[in-house]
């Protein structure tokens, strides 16, 4: 559980280098009437970056890209329950609040909203978002409920923030078209932010979740980007025979042994609806468990 970050305030001197010139403080808050009063005194773009903590570098890039572009930038962290399975990570979902706030707060953060379950979800709670037919397949399909609980969770986060801009990282391709999807079918005025995924030095894509990986696991782990990149160069070179580049994405992860495929994909990136054909701009993505740890990685073919 995300421990409660209470209301207290980061000074921060001097971090960035278009900020050199004043001294900044980040808010950290708990409980939404707070983040709603913080809100309420901005007249100018909000940029806000949903999290569940944990952070690495892809979520520090959503930082920075959200600081240059807005006025105002508001970061939560909140591991949601709703968009985990029974029989999945929520009870063992790493955590570091302290080091978040800190790398927060350098990255140039004014808000960190922090929620406990029984702010987001307090007793008698009983509406979600019922999502369609983007969520159904991949992700949707091996994890049910999974986006129910994302999208749910995401507009709650957007009623209390209400951001002009809400960032969010393409490693999750299928939760970005799921939230642009809910995003265009509820009206809801905020602006989406796709932002590149963010790689270690090996191709392996940054996740909290690598930090399960025992050492030979994160060796092995080097296999979903390679899988990929083989599937890149063959279309590169020409092929767009969807089935074919699958092909190719199952042949590079069969030989790992310690790799254990769920799916390779070859979709609309809009509707993750299966494609025959992979043109321009066509979602390459798969999903491999690597001893209990399930890790994802996608590409687009641009
Ligand atoms: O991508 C994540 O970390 C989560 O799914 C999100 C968007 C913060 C919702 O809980």
């Amino acid at each position: 559980m995300p421990r409660t970050s209470g209301l207290f305030r980061t000074e921060r001197l001097s971090a960035g280098a278009c900020q050199t010139d004043r001294t900044i403080s980040m808010r950290s808050v708990s409980r939404i009437d707070e983040a709603r009063e913080w809100r309420a005194r901005l007249s100018g773009s909000v940029g806000f970056v949903p999290t569940m903590g944990f952070l690495h570098e892809g979520h520090l890039s959503l930082v920075r890209r959200a600081r240059k572009e807005n006025e105002a930038v508001a970061a939560s962290i909140f591991v949601n329950p709703t968009q985990f399975g029974p029989s999945e990570d929520f009870a063992r979902y790493p955590r570091d609040p302290e080091r978040d706030t800190r790398l927060l707060s350098e990255a140039g953060c004014d808000l960190l909203f922090a929620p406990e379950v029984e702010q987001m979800y307090p007793e008698g709670h009983e509406t979600f978002v019922e999502m369609g037919a983007t969520a159904a397949p991949l992700e949707g399909a091996r994890r049910p409920g999974h986006f129910r609980g994302v999208a749910t969770v995401v507009l709650k986060l957007f009623n209390v923030i209400r951001p002009t801009r809400a960032y969010f990282g393409r490693k999750d391709a299928q939760q970005l078209a799921v939230i642009r999807r809910m995003i265009r079918d509820l009206h809801h005025p905020a602006v989406i932010v796709a932002c590149p995924t963010v790689r270690e030095a090996d191709g392996l894509a940054m996740s909290s979740r690598n930090t399960y990986l025992s050492p030979e696991e994160r060796r092995a782990a080097t296999v979903l980007h390679r899988a990929l990149s083989a599937a890149r160069d063959r279309w590169t070179n020409g092929e767009r025979d969807a089935a074919e580049l699958r092909r190719v994405m199952r042949e590079t992860l069969d030989s790992e042994p310690l790799a254990r495929i769920d799916y390779v994909s070859v979709a609309d990136p809009d509707t993750m609806r299966e494609t025959d054909v992979a043109a321009s701009g066509a979602l390459i993505s798969l999903a491999v468990k690597i001893g209990d740890t399930h890790l994802i990685d996608n590409e687009r073919m641009e």
